[in-house]
């Protein structure tokens, strides 16, 4: 009777095998094969089209590669891209592509990454205060905010323009680049008059000073920081409104930091009747921007093409895969080390070039928006 159950038992575990064609879990103590990935990726959130932007970039980018690839998102926590990056490490990769929701933090889980001797690539953001960052992909970040200042600049006639200043968030390096940049153009015309600086107690303080230290930069991120979120950048936006003057409004200049804090701050300003014209920056060339660029609600964009930051970072990763040095272009110190770079130029796009710039170029299609020129 026994031995009749034993035969039963193994046949069935036959017919099971068969039946989905692989060979049951192993049943032994030895680790189960997890080097299944070879290079993953890691983006800070999917709230703000512009990271959801690159995800589809990368996927598109990724169909031509032999590489096994994961994206994770981390959602604006630090606490999740650790584990993201602890997930890929138990994986098996070989190389970690992170844009770091918050710069500092993120060295401990490229450290960790660093102890299996993974290469790290820092995507778009700088990773600070560690030297297990190998390479860094970016645009020309100090170039975004100089563009978006040299619009102010061009619009602006006269002297007392109303200026509204506002910022990334204090834990990105980006945002301090952003505001380097904008301060170099901005500043000769505090200095001589042409704007007004409204809404900064602490920008006023410093506005004599064409170079700004990092610690004076954070002193007025720290005041207008809009921290990378739609609603604080309203909100703040209001604030400001409301504590106004009506002569401190008027014709209007705002720096905003990028699109999605744009269309935030454009719909405050666009709300409040004292207010008879605004000119606001942006960055990204998100599709919502796009529309309020040809609706005339958002001035312009800086557009960076995602595509060449996806292609570098995957030409870097297959280098690194191939046992080759990757191909840089110069450096960034991120306060430990010099991390080896590539960098990306970058393009203004305003109503009268949004058709050449985003759709001509293949970028978008047409028939995303309407009322296209
Ligand atoms: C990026 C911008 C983006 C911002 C908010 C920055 O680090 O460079 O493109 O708009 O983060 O996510």
């Amino acid at each position: 009777m026994k031995k009749i159950l034993v035969m039963l038992l193994v046949f069935s575990m036959l017919l099971a095998m068969t039946a989905c064609g692989k060979a049951p879990a192993p049943t032994t103590t030895e680790p189960v094969e997890t080097n299944t990935v070879d290079v993953g990726i890691v983006l800070p959130t999917k709230d703000e089209p512009r990271w959801v932007q690159d995800e589809t970039r990368f996927t598109e980018a990724l169909k031509s590669t032999d590489y096994s690839v994961e994206i994770l998102f981390s959602q604006g926590s630090s606490a999740k891209e650790k584990e993201n990056v602890d997930a890929l490490i138990a994986k098996g990769i070989k190389v970690l592509i992170i844009c770091p929701q918050d710069g500092g933090a993120a060295a401990s889980a490229v450290e960790a990454a660093k102890k299996e001797g993974i290469k790290v690539i820092a995507y778009d953001r700088l990773i600070t205060g560690t030297d297990a960052v190998d390479y860094y992909v970016t645009f020309d970040s100090i170039a975004v905010g100089e563009a978006q200042a040299r619009y102010l600049v061009e619009q602006a006639t006269g002297t007392g323009n109303p200026l509204y200043l506002y910022a990334g968030a204090a834990s990105d390096n980006n945002a301090f680049l952003f505001f380097e940049g904008a301060w170099n153009v901005l500043q000769p015309k505090i200095a001589d008059g042409t704007f007004v600086i409204k809404n900064s107690s602490e920008a006023v303080a410093l506005q004599g000073n064409a170079k700004l230290t990092r610690d004076e930069m954070g002193k007025i991120i720290g005041q207008v920081t809009t921290n990378w979120d739609f609603n604080e950048a309203k909100n703040k936006a209001e604030a400001h409104l409301t504590s106004a003057k009506a002569a401190d409004k008027g014709n209007v200049f705002i720096l905003a930091p990028n699109d999605g804090t744009a269309r935030a701050i454009a719909d405050a300003f666009g709300a409040d009747t004292a207010v008879t014209s605004y000119k606001v920056t942006g960055q990204d060339a998100e599709k919502a921007s796009v529309q309020y660029i040809i609706d005339n609600k958002q001035s312009m964009t800086v557009f960076k093409d995602v595509r060449t930051l996806v292609k570098d970072s995957i030409e870097m990763a297959v280098a690194i895969l191939g046992g080759k040095e990757p191909q840089t272009t110069g450096s960034y110190n991120n306060g430990k080390i010099d991390v080896k770079a590539k960098q990306t130029e970058v393009v203004v796009v305003k109503n009268d070039n949004v058709k050449a710039a985003l759709v001509d170029s293949g970028y978008y299609p047409a028939s995303d928006f309407t009322n296209l020129k």
